[in-house]
C-alpha cells in the first residue's frame, strides 16, 4: 500500500509531482494495487477537452459493488460497514456488517430485476437517510442500473422534473420520513409527482414511519415482502469502465438542473483513493459524514469512498438540533467517531449555541475534522478547531463539486499545515489554474481570478444526461482547453488556494447549490408578480441567504405585502423545497436593466449586501431611476 497513505509534506509533493508528470502511470498503479477488476484496461486515459470527451481505464471490466462489498467479505465480513443512527435517539443504532450488507444488497438487486429493471435503466431513489437508501443505490450498481438519487427534501415538482429528465422507470421511496420532531409524508409527494411522470412503471415503498398512505394498484408495492422472497445471491453485472454509474442533478446558473453523469471505474478509483488519504482513514476507524446522500458528498463520502476502503461509515437519519443541539456531539461520543465531516452552515448553527453543548460529551476519539460545501469563515473555523477538535485535530477544508465527483483541493491531515479559510493544496492528480477574464492563466503565487482545472482527473463527470452540448457550453467553452468550475479563487504566497465564491448566478445557501432561474420561475408563477430577480446576501448561519427583488403587475396591489411574501415562499416550497425559501423579498417598481433588457444582478447584489458605495456607472442602464428607489427601500 505504498502510495495509498501520504505521510508527510515531502511525500505529498513527491507523489503530487509524479501524478502530474506521469498521470497515466500514477493512476494505473493506484488502480492495479487497490481494486478488483474483472478485466484490466487497454488504455489508462484518453481525453479531449475540446469535444469534450474523457475516458479513464477504457476497456476495463468491473462491478463497483464487488469492490465495495464482496472483496471485503473474507477479512471484514463481521466488520460494521454501515452504522445507522436513527432520528430518535431512543431507537437503537443498527450495525450492518459487510456480510449483512452483501445479503441485503443482493436481495434488493434481485427485487429490482424481478420488477423489470435491467442494465442501463434509470431508477429514481427518493428515500430518506435510512439504510435502504444506501442499499438501493448499491443494488442498482450491482445490476448496472443507473441510480438517480433525489434529495428527499425536494418538492413534488423538483422530483418530477428530475424523473422525467432522465426517463426513470422506477421510483424507490418510503411511506414517510422523520426529520427531528417532524414526520414528512414522502409517499404523498411521490404520488403528486407521478401524476406527471408517464414513464414510471413501478414504485417500491420502504416502510419507515407507518403513516397512512395510498398504494396505487399495479404500480406501488411494499418493498419488504418482495425482499423476503428474494434470493441473497445476485451475480454482479460486469460493467465497462465508462458505463454510467449514476446521474445526480445540480443547479445551473440558467435553466433546469443538470443531470451530471458519473461513470464507473474512474469514479471508484478516485473516490476511494481520496477518501483514504484526505481523511487518513485507518482500519477500525469510525467515520461520519453528516451530509445527505441526496447530494454528491453523500454519494462519494458516505457510500462509495468509505465502502471501497472497507470502512465503517455512519448514516445519520436526523438533524443536528434534535432532540437538542448536542446531538452531533452525543453521536460522536456514543460511536467513538474518528473522522467527522460536516458543513460550515451546521458549524455556525451549532456554534451559536455556545460551547456548553459540546463540553457535555467526550470527543476525544476525533482525529480529523472536515468541512465541505461552501467557504468556511474564520470564526466558524476557529470555533470548530477549538471546541470540537480541541486544537489537536486538523481541519480539512475540502473544495469540490457535484461535477468533480470527489475532493479536489484539500489539506492532507497531519501532512499539510492548515490555514483558516484556505482549502490549501490540490489533491493528488489535480491541476488547478487561476485565469483572468480574458482566459489567460495567471502563473506564480499571489494571484486571484477564476478557478479552472487543466487536466482530467478520474472522477470528473463525463457529460450532462442527454445534453452533451450543455456540458460543453457550461464547463469547456468559457476558457479554452480547461474545465471551468464557476468559482473564484486566489493563490497565496505559498501556493495555498482560497475559494472566494461563485462567479456565476449559482448561489450557495447553507451549503446547497441553488440556481436562480428555477426560483425566479417559481416566484413569477404567482399571479400578482410581473418579474423577479434573486441574489445572495451574507447571513450568519446560512453563509448566504436569498434576497428577491420583485415587481408586481399591479403596482398598487391592494393586498398587503406580508401576505404576498408568504404566498411567494409557499410557491417556492411547492416548486423546489424549503431549502430555497427567500429570507428577504423587496417589492419594487422596476428592476435595473441593460439596454438589451438583461437584469443587472451585479447592482442588486451590491444593494442586498449593503455595499452601495461603488455601484459603477448606472447611467447606461435602461432605467437608472429605479436604482435609487431600490436603494432607499432596501430591507
Ligand atoms: O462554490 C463551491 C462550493 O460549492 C460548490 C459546489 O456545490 P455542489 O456541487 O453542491 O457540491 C458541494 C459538495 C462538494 C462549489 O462550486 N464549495 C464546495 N466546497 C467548498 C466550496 N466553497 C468553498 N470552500 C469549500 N470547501
Amino acid at each position: 500500500m505504498s502510495n495509498y497513505h501520504i505521510k508527510h509534506l515531502e511525500e505529498y509533493y513527491q507523489i503530487y509531482r509524479k501524478s502530474i508528470r506521469e498521470p497515466e502511470n500514477f493512476w494505473e498503479e493506484v488502480a492495479e494495487e487497490h481494486f478488483l477488476w474483472r478485466k484490466k484496461w487497454d488504455k489508462v486515459l484518453s481525453w479531449d477537452f475540446a469535444k469534450p470527451e474523457i475516458k479513464w481505464f477504457e476497456g476495463a471490466k468491473l462491478n463497483i459493488t464487488e469492490n465495495c462489498i464482496d472483496r471485503h467479505l473474507v477479512t471484514r465480513g463481521e466488520k460494521t460497514a454501515i452504522l445507522f443512527e436513527p432520528n430518535n435517539p431512543d431507537e437503537p443504532a443498527q450495525h450492518i456488517t459487510y456480510q449483512q450488507l452483501f445479503e441485503r444488497v443482493n436481495k434488493m438487486a434481485n427485487v429490482l430485476k424481478s420488477q423489470g429493471i435491467k442494465k442501463g435503466d434509470r431508477v429514481c431513489i427518493y428515500v430518506p437517510m435510512i439504510p435502504e437508501l444506501a442499499i438501493a443505490i448499491l443494488a442498482c450498481a450491482r445490476i448496472g442500473a443507473i441510480h438517480s438519487v433525489v434529495f428527499a427534501g425536494f418538492s413534488a415538482t423538483a422530483l418530477l422534473t428530475r424523473i422525467n429528465d432522465s426517463d426513470c422507470k422506477m421510483v424507490i421511496t418510503s411511506d414517510g420520513s422523520y426529520r427531528g420532531a417532524k414526520t414528512i409524508d414522502l409517499k404523498g409527494i411521490v404520488d403528486e409527482a407521478l401524476e406527471s411522470c408517464p414513464g414510471i412503471e413501478k414504485v417500491l415503498v420502504v416502510k419507515r414511519t407507518g403513516g397512512n398512505i395510498t398504494m396505487k394498484e399495479g404500480r406501488d408495492m411494499w418493498l419488504q415482502p418482495l425482499l423476503d422472497e428474494a434470493s441473497k445471491q445476485c451475480p454482479a453485472e460486469i460493467m465497462d469502465a465508462e458505463d454510467p454509474l449514476f446521474i445526480l442533478y445540480t443547479s445551473g446558473s440558467t435553466g433546469q438542473p443538470k443531470g451530471m453523469v458519473h461513470t464507473t471505474a474512474g469514479y471508484m478509483v478516485y473516490t476511494a483513493y481520496s477518501f483514504k488519504n484526505a481523511f487518513q482513514y485507518r482500519e477500525n476507524d469510525v467515520y461520519w459524514c453528516t451530509a445527505d446522500i441526496g447530494w454528491i458528498t453523500g454519494h462519494s463520502y458516505i457510500i462509495y469512498g468509505p465502502l471501497a476502503n472497507g470502512a465503517t461509515t455512519v448514516l445519520f437519519e436526523g438533524v443536528p438540533s434534535y432532540p437538542d443541539f448536542g446531538r452531533f456531539w452525543e453521536i460522536i461520543d456514543k460511536h467513538k467517531v474518528n473522522q467527522f465531516y460536516t458543513a460550515p452552515t451546521a458549524i455556525r448553527a451549532l456554534a451559536k449555541q455556545g460551547s456548553e453543548m459540546v463540553e457535555k460529551f467526550d470527543l476525544s476519539s476525533i482525529k480529523v475534522l472536515g468541512s465541505v460545501g461552501e467557504p468556511i469563515n474564520e470564526e466558524a473555523w476557529h470555533w470548530y478547531n477549538d471546541n470540537v477538535g480541541k486544537k489537536k485535530s486538523p481541519i480539512i477544508d475540502t473544495w469540490w463539486q457535484t461535477e468533480t465527483g470527489a475532493i479536489m483541493i484539500t489539506p492532507i491531515p497531519f501532512v499539510t499545515p492548515t490555514k483558516p479559510t484556505y482549502a490549501t493544496l490540490p489533491f493528488i492528480g489535480v491541476q488547478p489554474a487561476i485565469v483572468n477574464e480574458a482566459g489567460e492563466e495567471l502563473k506564480g503565487n499571489q494571484v486571484e481570478g477564476r478557478l479552472c482545472i487543466k487536466f482530467p482527473w478520474p472522477s470528473m463527470a463525463r457529460t450532462i444526461w442527454r445534453n452533451h452540448k450543455r456540458y460543453k457550453e457550461t464547463y469547456f467553452s468559457t476558457y479554452k482547453n480547461m474545465y471551468f468550475t464557476g468559482d473564484g479563487a486566489l493563490r497565496d504566497e505559498v501556493g495555498y488556494y482560497r475559494i472566494t465564491g461563485r462567479v456565476d448566478d449559482v448561489i450557495i445557501v447553507s451549503g446547497h447549490n441553488l440556481g436562480t432561474a428555477p426560483i425566479e420561475d417559481a416566484i413569477n408563477e404567482h399571479p400578482a408578480v410581473a418579474e423577479s430577480a434573486i441574489v445572495g446576501f451574507p447571513h450568519d448561519i446560512k453563509g448566504t441567504a436569498l434576497y428577491a427583488f420583485v415587481t408586481l403587475k399591479d403596482a398598487g396591489e391592494s393586498r398587503i405585502h406580508e401576505n404576498l411574501r408568504k404566498e411567494i415562499n409557499q410557491l417556492i416550497t411547492e416548486r423546489i423545497g424549503p431549502i430555497a425559501k427567500l429570507d428577504k423579498i423587496q417589492f419594487t417598481a422596476g428592476l435595473p436593466k441593460t439596454r438589451s433588457g438583461k437584469i443587472m444582478r451585479r447592482i442588486l447584489r451590491k444593494i442586498a449586501e449593503k455595499d452601495t458605495s461603488n455601484l459603477g456607472d448606472i447611467s447606461t442602464l435602461l432605467n437608472p431611476e429605479c436604482v435609487k428607489e431600490i436603494m432607499d427601500e432596501a430591507l
